[in-house]
């Protein structure tokens, strides 16, 4: 399914946990050079090691996706470093909390959710699309979610984000798509990573529950995620932009 992606530099943002590192992991196995974005130095550094050890080449660079001067810098890294930059996946995000319903819910989380999960993304793209038109050719994915594509419970912020990164992604799609530049997001439903362990708390009632709202019956896997952000990315989806992929194991049937 997946290509070859040799020759390739991949940015992912938050590439150092969950979803991101999977992601990261995927790329450099298909042997792109690897950015790792994200704010911890330890969890990159960690990821960074992995893909050295098994043949690959990837830097960090810390990066708050929040921050303008960050995203500048870690664009401008990118080019330093690896002279190009082919594929962003603009996953970092946060699910806010706490989690209470809508009139409940903190002005100040609601500022940070919006300011990393829709203006991070946002971001990210002003300063990677300059990067990708120079060559006239680039791929994007931005981390949305089945929150972006349905309502949802106590997340007013979560769900508010998650549908304006669809949103950005359709805007930038159709402006960029004939100079080169695809622009496509992924739906996840749960996937099994840090951010859910967090939102579960050990509570394997709740857990169990929310399996029961996906047909096949488990969450997702991170590795599951990283294969459609690949194939986004890959010469097989060259008709494909500005579309908003679920990978949701039929939870949005
Ligand atoms: N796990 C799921 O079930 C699921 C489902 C749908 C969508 N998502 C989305 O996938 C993405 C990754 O989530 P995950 O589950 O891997 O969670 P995670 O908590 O394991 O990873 C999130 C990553 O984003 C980074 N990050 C957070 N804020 C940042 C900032 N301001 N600047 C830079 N990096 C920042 C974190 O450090 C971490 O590396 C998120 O956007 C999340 O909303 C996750």
């Amino acid at each position: 399914m997946t290509q070859s992606f040799a020759s390739k530099v991949a940015l992912v943002t938050g590439g150092n946990s969950g979803l991101g590192r999977a992601i990261a992991l995927a790329f450099a196995e298909q042997g792109a050079k690897v950015v790792i974005a994200a704010r911890r130095a330890a969890d990159s550094e960690e990821t960074v090691a992995m893909i050295r050890d098994g043949g690959g080449e990837a830097i960090f660079v810390q990066t708050d996706v929040a921050q303008t001067a960050d995203v500048q810098a870690m664009v401008a890294t990118c080019i330093r470093e690896y002279g190009q930059l082919d594929i962003a996946v603009n996953n970092a995000g946060i699910e806010g909390t706490p989690m209470v319903p809508t009139a409940d819910y903190e002005e100040t989380v609601w500022r940070q959710v919006i300011d990393i999960n829709l203006t991070g993304v946002f971001l990210c793209m002003k300063y990677e699309i300059p990067e990708m038109l120079s060559r006239g050719q680039g791929c994007i994915v931005n981390m949305s979610s089945v929150a972006g594509l349905a309502g949802g419970r106590i997340g007013a912020a979560y769900y508010a984000s998650k549908h304006g990164v669809i949103g950005v992604t359709k805007a930038a799609a159709i402006e960029y798509a004939d100079q080169g530049i695809r622009v496509n997001a992924v739906c996840p439903a749960i996937i099994e990573t840090p951010m859910v362990e967090r939102a579960f708390d050990g509570d394997e009632e709740m857990r169990d529950r929310f399996k029961a709202t996906h047909p096949v019956g488990r969450f997702g896997k991170p590795e599951e995620v990283a294969s459609a952000t690949l194939w986004l990315c890959s010469d097989g989806a060259a008709f494909t932009t500005g579309h908003a992929m679920a990978v949701d194991g039929g939870r949005l049937i």
